[in-house]
């Protein structure tokens, strides 16, 4: 059996495993790859996602924030250090309980270490009550 990026995600999807130490396929890789195919998957409701804050959809390994009033972004909640799933976001600051990595909200920039590579983002669009994968 192979080792491609597709069966490393369809397993990280048939356990629907969070925890860095349970997952270590996923911890190992970095995380730019841990991004599923969501395109045209609803991922929350605008009005559970609070300005400034988030929501982290933890089977979808997807966390969802509102920087500003009514700006959406989407990004992967595998933290780029080494892969465990991200906090729900506050403060305009998603964090990463395993070693203390911090990323913006608006971005998913790396603003503190020791993950350096931003998460991975997925391009997200509004369609009526609902926040959509573009
Ligand atoms: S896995 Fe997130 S800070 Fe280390």
């Amino acid at each position: 059996m192979s080792e491609t990026g597709l069966g490393r995600r369809e397993m990280l999807g048939a356990t629907g495993v969070a925890a860095c130490g349970l997952a270590l396929s996923a911890c190992g890789s970095g995380g730019a790859e841990a991004k599923p195919n969501l395109k045209g998957r609803v991922l929350a409701k605008t009005a559970d996602v609070p300005v400034g804050g988030g929501k982290l959809i933890e089977d979808l390994r997807v966390v969802v924030t509102q920087p500003t009033q009514g700006v959406f972004k989407a990004f992967s909640s595998a933290c780029t250090h080494k892969g465990c799933q991200v906090s729900t976001p506050r403060d305009n600051v998603i964090r990463c309980a395993c070693h203390g990595s911090e990323f913006a909200t608006d971005s998913g920039k790396a603003l503190k270490g020791p993950a350096t590579a931003p998460l991975a983002s997925f391009v997200v669009k509004v369609e009526g009550d609902g926040i959509v994968v573009a």
